[in-house]
């Protein structure tokens, strides 16, 4: 059983709700509370306050050990190939969905939050973009409508969206694709404008492979999303895909990680697997295993890292044996989808058990409940609290805020006391005050402004012992 950390869909150990309008508290609705061990490596990252995540591919899911492992495993998914150019925009202006629509349902079914993966890539795409012969302003068109059409057919679905991928070269410089021979280096910034206005509760992703150490190339990513930042341009954050080869992560991994998020941006770890020379053996099995162990804690060590994503459910499909003659092996899950010894390296990293899943547990069901909803007063804006999941020591909620009033609002603020002296450890879509059980979270600059009837939420991961009481009042004011 796993639990999303970040914009999970309904899928809740515990479900507990309080509504409150404009400054008084309201509502509570209480369901049943149960809260179980962790079984899955999603659930163990949950309790650190992080998503572990996999490459999903559609054409795998009708396959039950498959569907199972992926299921029980991971609490975020990135679609392997299905959002991508040549998968979503096959010829100009015909959109097909079929592929992605799939990934996030089961997702949703699963608990699963989804990083959308990718917008704007030289690879996978078709060739009535890349051999078109556009000039500069129809290609910028053909790309923001693309995202337009994309990000704005999953608005509101995703956690992330890589939105630029693979831009640079080994040596800092930029790849010639033809969005940069064409358009130039203003295309990524124009990319993310774009992707933005089309869904501005995603988080907004450059995504790039060999930038996992200090680097002229991570150098240059670097350097990039600093002048993002200070011109505006809306970047949440920087993914590591880290592809990386057997006994080889960068030693200066977690200090690279942290120097992106001293810029002020999420960092995450994209598409991880570790590739070795076929056939495995243990010795190169536990080399793999204190691989994955030590990216794992770089990420773990760094708190802006919100998470890892591997790059795949199982050894049989991975890409790394057609890509990369004579090596493979990659993952934490062999051919027959026993678990290999990099789990138990994973696992360890996050605190859990050391003992492997057997290749047929299947996940177990878990209750679910909904906050609770009020109508509207014509009072300015409307909170409702509601707590998703509880672990351990450890729980997640969520609120939602509603403009109920007849006039558009331009920001908001949300605030409550903690009944047991919970804390806060991370918070998503606000800004969050916090002052002993005294919490204060106001919009985040994407998602102050609300109509009349819209609706945003934030998240966010605490702490609590002994009680995790909901609290008694939650007001909002609007501006
Ligand atoms: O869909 C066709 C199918 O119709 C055809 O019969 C078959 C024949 O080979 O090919 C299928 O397309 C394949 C596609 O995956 C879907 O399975 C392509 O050949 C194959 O090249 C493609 O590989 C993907 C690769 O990206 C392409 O660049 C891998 O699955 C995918 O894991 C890999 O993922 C990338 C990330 O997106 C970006 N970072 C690097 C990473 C690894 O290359």
């Amino acid at each position: 059983m796993m639990e999303s950390v970040f914009r999970p869909p309904a899928r809740t150990l515990a479900g507990l709700a309080v509504t409150a309008l404009a400054a008084t508290a309201l509502v509570a609705v209480a369901t049943t509370t149960s809260a179980t061990a962790a079984t899955g490596l999603g659930q163990l990252a949950a309790a650190k306050g992080k998503y572990f995540g996999t490459a999903l591919a559609n054409n795998h899911l009708g396959e039950s050990a498959y569907a199972t492992v992926a299921d029980r495993e991971f609490n975020s998914v990135t679609p392997e190939n299905e959002m991508k150019w040549d998968a979503t925009e096959p010829s100009r202006g015909s959109f097909n969905y079929t592929g992605g629509d799939a990934i996030v349902s089961h997702a949703q079914a699963h608990g699963q939050s989804v990083r959308g993966h990718t917008l704007v890539w030289h690879s996978q795409l078709p060739s009535w973009v890349s051999n078109g012969g556009f000039n500069s302003s129809t290609l910028t068109s053909i790309m923001q409508n693309h995202i337009s059409n994309v990000a704005g057919h999953y608005q509101g679905k995703l956690y992330a969206w890589d939105v630029v991928n693979e831009a640079f070269n080994d040596d800092g410089s930029r790849r010639q694709s033809v969005f940069q021979t064409t358009i130039g280096d203003s295309y990524i910034a124009t990319a993310f404008q774009a992707a933005r206005a089309a869904d501005p509760s995603a988080k907004l992703y450059y995504n790039d492979y060999n930038i996992e150490g200090v680097n002229s190339k991570s150098t240059a990513v670097y350097n990039m999303v600093k002048a993002f930042k200070q011109q505006g341009v809306p970047i949440d954050g920087v993914g590591f895909q880290a592809h990386f080869i057997l006994g080889q992560i960068p030693s200066d991994l977690q200090a690279n990680l942290q120097r992106f998020a001293d810029l002020g941006v999420d960092v995450a770890l994209t598409e991880v697997d570790v590739r070795m020379q076929t056939p495995a053996d243990s010795t190169k099995l536990a080399t793999q295993s204190s691989n994955y162990n030590t990216l794992t804690k770089a990420c773990l060590n760094v708190t802006r890292c919100v998470g890892i994503t591997v790059w795949g459910v199982t050894d049989k499909y991975s890409w790394v044996p057609d890509v990369f003659s004579g090596y493979g092996a990659p993952l934490l899950f062999d051919d027959n989808y026993n678990s290999k010894p990099a789990y138990t390296g994973v696992s360890n990293a996050f605190g859990g058990t050391t003992s492997s899943p057997s290749p047929s547990a299947s996940p177990s069901a878990s209750p679910s409940a909904s906050p609770s909803s009020s109508p509207g007063t014509g009072k300015a804006c409307s909170a409702t609290y509601a707590l998703v999941n509880q672990w351990n020591t450890g729980f997640q909620s969520e609120v939602t805020v509603k403009n109920s009033g007849s006039a558009a609002i331009s920001g908001w603020t949300v605030s409550w006391t903690f009944p047991n002296g919970q804390t806060i450890t991370q918070l998503w879509n606000g800004t969050l005050s916090q002052s002993g059980a005294n919490i204060a979270v106001k919009n985040a600059s994407y998602n102050g402004a609300l109509a009349a009837n819209a609706s945003t939420t934030f998240g966010f991961t605490g702490n609590w012992s002994g009680t995790n009481g909901i609290p008694s009042s939650v007001s909002c004011t609007g501006a």
